[in-house]
């Protein structure tokens, strides 16, 4: 079995599928950390040691939650937690948490004694169906976000939606838009569904549906050569959105996505209706959250044209981005200048 056959298996199943994949003789022997921030650990915890049996006597280690998490000084902590407890190379952390408790998590994973094993159990949908996919970890350093990191892959992501419960809305909305950016580059039917359909009854075929969709592109293009460039959509202007207007990043995606799609409509003959509709559904959306769809002017755009042109994305100074021809086909590497951005961002005014 090659390693990514091995690692970075999705158990759709939840927490019962968990207690009986740890149930098997590879996992006999280990030993279990659970990694958790404040608000997992009281929202989360009991529901997982109760339904996961081998993780009853599991030793846990709290860090603080949010961003604040993805730091060297936290992760000497529990590097430092984890040799007083004298972790070994048969030691497993399990990342109960958000994307951010799962980016450390990993990242904490890949350094300990040249790397041990890790579970992602995430409990945001952001971590569900993007965050614990895929084998990046990474820390913020420097003042930049996700600077320093490696590519290790989870041996097990468990999707409990159960989770989402406790989730408050606007991370809900968060996670919602990556799936919605997900399905738009990948799957016409699904992105349909889910930008016209909200019936609850069908969310957790659509949150496990987009998991798997990530979990195939992610398995095409481990390294972020290629492919993996089309989870991009809407990141440039999103990244933009996100420190300007101190957004949270699926919010700014949502509003990237939008930008992108006019962007579409206008280089690659996207259909209208589809940015007309989109850009519905995003106001409705926006409007259960405290954040009402931003308005930008020239000079803002002129403040944020630098942020998109430093992505990493953009090669000779020239902005490229993921671009549409219609849901379900989008196209890497499109050319776009700043006066086609200034156009895209001023017809966020019209609402
Ligand atoms: N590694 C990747 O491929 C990848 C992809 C996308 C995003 N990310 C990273 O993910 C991070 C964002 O993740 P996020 O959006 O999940 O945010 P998060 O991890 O900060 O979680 C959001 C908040 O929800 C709380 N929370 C978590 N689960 C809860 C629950 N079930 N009930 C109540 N509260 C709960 C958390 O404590 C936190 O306060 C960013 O740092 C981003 O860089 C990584
Ligand atoms: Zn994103």
């Amino acid at each position: 079995m090659s390693d990514m056959e091995r690692y970075g298996k999705i158990l759709y199943g939840g927490l019962r599928a968990l207690g009986d994949e740890l149930g098997k003789e590879e996992w006999r022997d280990a030993r279990y950390f659970i990694l958790l921030d404040e608000n997992t650990f009281q929202q989360c915890l009991a529901m997982l040691v109760t339904s996961v049996g081998p993780l009853e006597e599991a030793e846990f280690i709290e860090v603080p939650a949010g961003e604040e998490c993805k730091s060297l000084e936290v992760a000497a902590q529990v590097w430092q937690t984890l040799l007083e407890s004298g972790a070994d190379t048969g030691s497993v952390i399990v990342n109960l948490g958000g994307g951010c408790v799962c980016d450390l998590g990993g990242y904490v994973a890949a350094g300990f004694k040249r790397g041990i094993r890790h579970i992602n159990v995430p409990t945001t949908l952001l971590a569900m169906v993007d965050a614990s996919i895929g084998g990046k970890t990474a820390i913020n350093f420097g003042g930049i976000k996700n600077s320093i990191g490696h590519f290790h892959q989870a041996s097990l992501i468990c999707i409990e939606p159960g989770f989402l419960d406790t989730l408050p809305r606007e991370e809900f909305v968060n996670g919602q838009m990556e799936m919605v950016k997900t399905a738009a580059v990948t799957n016409a039917a699904l992105y349909q569904t889910l930008v016209d359909d909200s019936r609850s009854s069908v969310f957790n075929s659509q949150l496990k549906e987009v998991a798997r969709i990530k979990n195939r592109i992610v398995r095409n293009d481990p390294y972020d050569h290629g492919i993996r460039h089309i989870l991009n959509f809407g990141h440039t202007f999103g990244h933009a959105i996100e420190a300007y207007r101190h957004l949270p990043h699926g919010i700014a995606v949502g509003i990237g996505m939008r930008v992108a799609m006019y962007l579409s409509v206008k280089k690659l003959g996207l259909a209208e209706e589809v940015y007309d509709a989109y850009s519905q559904w995003l106001n409705g959306q926006l409007l259960t959250t405290h954040y009402p769809l931003p308005t930008f002017n020239l000079k803002d755009i002129e403040q944020m044209l630098p942020l998109m042109h430093q992505d990493k994305k953009n090669a000779d100074g020239e902005l490229r981005c993921v671009l549409l021809q219609e849901p379900g086909a989008a196209v890497i590497d499109i050319t776009v200048s700043d006066n086609e951005v200034r156009d895209a961002f001023l017809q966020l005014a019209k609402g």
